[in-house]
C-alpha cells in the first residue's frame, strides 16, 4: 500500500482524465479479476468519462491532487432507478475509500430521487458484498451467465437509498 494522508471525494472534473487513465491503466490483474476477464485501454477511459453528463451517467472520484485513487460511476436507467459500480486502485485499497464512494453515490441517489439502486458483484468478491450489505444491500438475483465479463457467478444486489443504514 502507497502511504496517503489524504483525499477528497467529488463530483469527476474535467481535468480527472489523466489521473483515471493512470489509474485504470495500473490496476492489478487481481483487481481487474472481479471487474472483467480484459484490461482497460486508454480510449475506452476517455470514452467512458466523456460520458459522464451529471443526468444520466454521473461519476465520482477519490481524488489527491491530481492522482486519482478511485471512481465510482453511477448509470440512470430509469427517473427511479440506476445502477453503480466502485473501482479503488490497488494502492489504496482497504482504507475506507470504496464505502466513502459509496456513501457519495448514495447521496447522489437520494438528491435524484433514486429509489432502486442496484449493484453487479461476483460471489467470490467478499470485499465488495462485506460492504454492500454494510450498507443494507440484499441479494436478489443470482445470475449464473452475466452479460459482462466479471468472472465466477453474478449476485444482483439492491438498495432503496432512503433506506441506508450506515
Ligand atoms: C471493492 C472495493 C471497491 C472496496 O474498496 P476499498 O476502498 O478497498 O474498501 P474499504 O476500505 O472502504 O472497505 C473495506 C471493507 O472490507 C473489509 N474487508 C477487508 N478484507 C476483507 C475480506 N477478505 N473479507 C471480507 N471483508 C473484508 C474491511 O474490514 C472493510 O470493512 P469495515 O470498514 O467494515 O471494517 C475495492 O477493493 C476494489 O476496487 N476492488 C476491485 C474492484 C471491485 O471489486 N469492485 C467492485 C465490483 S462489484
Amino acid at each position: 500500500m502507497q502511504e496517503i494522508e489524504q483525499y477528497r471525494i467529488r463530483e469527476v472534473k474535467e481535468h480527472d482524465l489523466e489521473g483515471l487513465i493512470e489509474m485504470y491503466m495500473t490496476l492489478s490483474e487481481r483487481t481487474l479479476y472481479f471487474l472483467r476477464s480484459n484490461s482497460f485501454t486508454p480510449g475506452e477511459v476517455r470514452e467512458m468519462h466523456s460520458r459522464v453528463d451529471g443526468e444520466k451517467i454521473f461519476s465520482v472520484v477519490a481524488v489527491n491532487d491530481r492522482k486519482v485513487l478511485g471512481e465510482a460511476r453511477l448509470i440512470r436507467y430509469s427517473d427511479t432507478s440506476a445502477e453503480f459500480g466502485i473501482i479503488v486502485h490497488d494502492l489504496y485499497q482497504n482504507r475506507g475509500i470504496g464505502q466513502a464512494l459509496l456513501k457519495k453515490i448514495i447521496e447522489i441517489c437520494r438528491e435524484k430521487r433514486i429509489k432502486r439502486l442496484i449493484g453487479f458483484c461476483s460471489e467470490e468478491n467478499e470485499v465488495a458484498l462485506h460492504i454492500y450489505k454494510k450498507y443494507g444491500f440484499k441479494v436478489e438475483k443470482i445470475i449464473e451467465n452475466h452479460h459482462s465479463s466479471m468472472n465466477g457467478r453474478v449476485l444482483r444486489l439492491s438498495i432503496h437509498p432512503n433506506l441506508v443504514k450506515s
